[in-house]
């Protein structure tokens, strides 16, 4: 009889990459844990969606983006701003829903070593109507010094500072995500035991795909090299998907291959999605994957962010398809 294969739950794996650096202190595992077990909250919630009324749409206010913020926005936000602030491993969070960064300023908070940038809930448009959504999330090591409070400059650091980040997709199966400089792991949850189990080890996105994502609503608004990238991709062997969940599309191209992107217009020439809490994080995932990430011009890593709430273009994913719209968009 073959031995039944153990599987490893995300505490056990951490534990076990842990093992390997003697000089590591865990507190990486825990923050892990500790978004691990806000992300499972979100879930159950996510899971009772058609069911409960307190968990479906508007929450009648507008964030500092100047959307409307869902139930389920919020809901998501205060598990993970609670399970931070009562763990020990992190000094301060900066939110997609918060106009300003939340500093817990304890004596336990201050001497952590970390800060968290997140959004709680990625893809609030797709709540109501039982699709993929998720949750991003980027890990820190401050600059500020340890035992006093964090300060904005912790939070301000470049994409290529990241110590982790991850994501949990919400989809037909929920999904724990996260990459660190030695590689991209994806957990799926067992609701048997309540726990994310290694199910994806070193996740690796192809260097060819066939898939492209993109909001072809707004074509018409798109720059010229952009189109006609698009237009390449249309008389190609390629297919279109879009989810409308950045962390559903990036997911899917991620396993499959291809390429996201949601490019600025005219009207928005920083496009839509968020620098810290969207692009930084999918674009280190996917570059510790072997894929690329880009504003259209730059490296989306190497951008030294000024403003906590700022937008970027983005195009991320398979490396031969990103060479290929790099070359494009150079003209
Ligand atoms: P959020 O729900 O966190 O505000 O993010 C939504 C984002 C992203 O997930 C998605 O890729 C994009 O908005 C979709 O925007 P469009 O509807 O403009 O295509
Ligand atoms: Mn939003
Ligand atoms: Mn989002
Ligand atoms: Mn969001």
């Amino acid at each position: 009889m073959q031995p039944t294969r153990r599987v490893l739950t995300l505490d056990e794996f951490t534990i076990q990459e842990l093992r390997q650096f003697p000089a590591a202190t865990g507190e990486l595992s825990g923050l892990l844990r500790d978004i691990g077990l806000a992300s499972k909250r979100i879930n159950v919630e996510v899971n009772k969606a058609g069911l409960v009324d307190d968990i479906l749409g508007d929450a009648g206010a507008v964030n500092v983006q100047g959307e409307d913020v869902k139930k389920l926005d919020l809901f998501a936000n205060n598990q993970l701003i609670s399970v931070l602030r009562n763990g020990i491993y992190c000094a301060g969070v900066a939110s997609e829903e918060n106009d300003e960064v939340i500093v817990f300023d304890d004596e336990v908070s201050n001497r952590s070593k970390y800060v968290v940038l997140m959004d709680p809930l990625d893809g609030s448009s797709n709540i109501d109507v039982n699709t993929s959504i998720g949750t991003i999330f980027s890990v820190y090591r401050r600059v500020s010094q340890l035992g006093l409070p964090c300060t904005m400059e912790d939070f301000l650091q470049p994409g290529l500072k990241l110590v982790a980040a991850g994501y949990v997709i919400y989809g037909s199966s929920t999904m724990l995500v996260y990459a660190t400089r030695r590689g991209v792991n994806g957990f799926t949850l067992d609701p048997s035991i309540g726990e994310f189990c290694l199910s994806h080890r070193r996740i690796q996105c192809p260097a060819i795909g066939n898939i492209y994502s993109v909001n072809n609503g707004n074509y018409y608004d798109f720059d010229q090299n952009v189109r006609n990238y698009i237009e390449l991709c249309q008389r190609g062997s390629y297919t279109q998907r879009y989810v409308g969940s950045m962390v559903a599309d990036i997911h899917r191209n991620l396993i499959k291959g291809g390429i996201f992107m949601y490019p600025g217009t005219v009207a928005k020439p920083k496009g839509k999605l968020r620098l810290l809490y969207e692009c930084n994080p999918m674009a280190f995932i996917t570059e510790v994957a072997g894929g690329l990430a880009t504003d259209g011009t730059r490296r989306v890593l190497e951008v030294a962010p000024t403003e906590l709430h700022q937008r970027s273009p983005l195009f991320l994913g398979s490396k031969e398809m990103m060479e290929e719209l790099g070359g494009m968009l150079a003209g």
